[in-house]
């Protein structure tokens, strides 16, 4: 059984790519209201690869039925792997890094979904170092086809080949990183975003612009500022603060217009309104 802590847009994501792969998941989230979403959320999301005609409906059942959803950590303590995809905070983390080491089997592993934060470090705040590892899903892991695998400073090699391995059994392919801040794709990633967001906080163009430029000029799939409110923009915000902190040059400082949006809580879709209006 694996358990996914966190039941927001990643962990709902990752507990139906897993249980559709027919893996049992436990779904952790300490909001009840949380929870709910996710489990609608992923019913209508199978659904709809039913009605395509992607998904057999006695798969759909089959994944459906190997979901569980609850708000009692202790409920992990029979899971071989644990994926945590709860908010991107070290200090949040480690506490409940903390807390799994205490509840979860001595042999289970524990991954961290973080989009930037040291593995290393919240690796040091359990008894075993050598089993935590990054497992970065990329949005919406449904769909995307990578999984970045970051080692921390003392991951083992058969922490490293587990992760690898399920992470083939659920379809991806697997780049890896060593442990510096963003690791490979939010290093690169991020950045390109900031700076769409200073691009409009100068004036130079309208946010259209910005993302239709993108788009059409070097084929991404969405511009920078409809991705920023796709990924969260208080996630896109704290990941610039990791790489502004942790690789220490002013390049990575983030905007004050992606600052002021989250201090106004215009967090993306998930909230109706960031960059765009979506009410
Ligand atoms: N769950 C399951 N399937 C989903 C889905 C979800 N949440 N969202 C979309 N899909 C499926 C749809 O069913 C559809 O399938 P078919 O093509 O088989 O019909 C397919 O994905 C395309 O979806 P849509 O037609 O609704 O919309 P779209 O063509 O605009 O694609 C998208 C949506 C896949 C999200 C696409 O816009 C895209 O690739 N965007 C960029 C996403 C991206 O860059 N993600 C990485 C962000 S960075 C990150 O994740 C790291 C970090 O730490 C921040
Ligand atoms: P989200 O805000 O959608 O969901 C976070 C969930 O965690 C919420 O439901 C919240 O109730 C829950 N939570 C918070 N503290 C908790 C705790 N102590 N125990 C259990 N549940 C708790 O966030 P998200 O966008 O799903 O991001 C989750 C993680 O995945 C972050 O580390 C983020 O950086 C990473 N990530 C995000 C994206 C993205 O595009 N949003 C992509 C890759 C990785």
């Amino acid at each position: 059984m694996i358990g996914v802590i966190g039941g927001g847009q990643m962990g709902s994501g990752i507990a139906q790519l897993t249980a559709m792969h027919g893996i049992d998941v436990c779904l952790v989230d300490v909001n009840s209201q949380a929870l709910s979403t996710a489990s609608s959320s992923i019913s209508s999301s199978i659904n709809r690869l039913v009605s395509k005609s992607q998904l057999s409906q006695d798969k759909a059942y089959d994944a459906i039925k190997r979901l569980r959803f609850t708000t009692d950590l202790n409920d992990l303590c029979f899971a071989d792997f644990i994926i945590e995809a709860i908010v991107e905070s070290e200090d949040v983390k480690k506490s409940l890094f903390v807390q799994l080491d205490k509840i979860a089997k001595s042999s289970a592993i524990l991954a961290s979904n973080t989009s930037s934060i040291s593995i290393t470090r919240l690796a040091s705040s359990t008894s075993r170092p050598k089993q935590v590892i990054g497992m970065h899903f990329m949005n919406p892991p449904p769909v995307m086809k990578l999984i970045e695998i970051v080692r921390g400073a003392d991951t083992s090699d058969e922490t490293f080949a587990a992760t690898k391995e399920l992470s083939q059994r659920l379809g991806k392919t697997v780049i890896t990183s060593q442990d510096y801040s963003g690791f490979i794709v939010n290093r690169i990633l991020m950045p390109m975003i900031n700076e769409a967001f200073y691009t409009l906080y100068t004036n130079v163009a309208t946010k259209e612009d910005i993302d239709t430029g993108m788009k059409l000029g070097t084929n991404h799939p969405m511009g920078p500022l409809e991705l920023a409110d796709f990924i969260g923009l208080d996630v896109c915000l704290s990941i610039m603060k990791v790489l502004h902190a942790g690789l220490g040059d002013n390049k990575y400082a983030p905007c004050p217009l992606l600052v002021q949006y989250v201090d106004a809580g215009r967090l993306g879709r998930k909230r109706g309104i960031g960059v765009y209006d979506y009410s």
